[in-house]
């Protein structure tokens, strides 16, 4: 089966004055295939949210190349990041800065689909859907990003991102905000649409019985790079690094 995201030899130095350089990713590689659930764990500064900003383009790399659906876009802006981004969507940790301030909700999903193609009528019928399928009722369309709490607006951000049907989608400690039965219905909801659309999925999760549950893979950075890798079920169960050991002993 052809990969659906190949990431090779990323790095990422984010240079400083006075002081050494911070690599912050490594010499990072591994590939997703088409509905594959990936979890990416490692202590804080470890350097998975900046894995998880160079793939989305959001910073660029240092070195490495990352390949989308046979795509190099690694330096991918403009049209080619337009088209990236119908097949990739992220959600971070604090969608609040997400939203455009003076939109509703319902206005910022929409508009996010009209600008990949849909048309008002669809983007706004496609908007409902998502919103009730992540558990916000239709009033939340008319609100505004500050007059929602932080898990529903975090709901309506994973909502956006789902509308755009990507083949896949990078959640950065997107549900860790929220309260469990919510946090279910959404790994279901993520579950289906693996099931259903072959989606994929990059996990990066603080969380291990979640990750244990939901994903098939996972890899554990170290200071930008990655220590050890495996099926959810190796690496949580039968860790071979000591600092994996460690990790997984001081988060259960
Ligand atoms: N814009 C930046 N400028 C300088 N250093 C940065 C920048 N962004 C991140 N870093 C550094 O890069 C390293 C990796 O950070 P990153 O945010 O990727 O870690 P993380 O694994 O996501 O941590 P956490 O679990 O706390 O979210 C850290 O040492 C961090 O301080
Ligand atoms: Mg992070």
């Amino acid at each position: 089966m052809d990969k659906l995201l190949q990431v090779a030899h990323l790095k990422k130095v984010f240079p400083q004055k006075d002081r050494p350089d911070i690599v912050a990713v490594d010499d990072v590689s591994f590939s997703l295939q088409p509905g594959e659930k990936l979890a990416i764990i490692g202590e804080s500064g470890s350097g998975k949210t900046t894995v998880a900003r160079l793939i989305a383009r959001l910073t660029d790399a240092t070195e490495g190349k990352i390949i989308l659906a046979g795509e190099d876009i690694t330096r991918a802006g403009g049209a080619q990041l337009k088209k990236a981004y119908a097949k990739m969507q992220m959600v971070f940790q604090n969608p609040v800065d997400s939203f455009d301030p003076r939109c509703t909700l319902g206005d910022g999903i929409s508009e996010s689909l009209i600008n990949h193609g849909r048309s008002r009528a669809q983007a706004t019928a496609i908007t409902q859907k998502l919103l009730a399928m992540c558990e916000l009722g239709e009033e939340f369309a008319r609100r505004y990003p500050h007059e929602v709490s932080g898990g529903q607006c975090q709901r309506a951000a994973i909502a956006r991102a789902l509308a755009i049907e990507p083949q896949l989608l990078i959640l950065d400690e997107a549900t860790s905000a929220l309260d469990v039965t919510v946090q279910a219905e959404i790994i279901s909801l993520l579950n289906r649409l693996q099931q259903e659309r072959q989606m994929a999925y990059l996990f990066i999760c603080h969380d291990i019985a979640l990750v244990q549950d939901f994903c098939d893979r996972v890899l554990v950075m170290q200071a930008g790079r990655v220590v050890e890798a495996g099926t959810a079920e190796e690496v949580i169960n039968n860790p071979r690094q000591a600092y994996t050991r460690t990790l997984l002993d001081s988060v259960l």
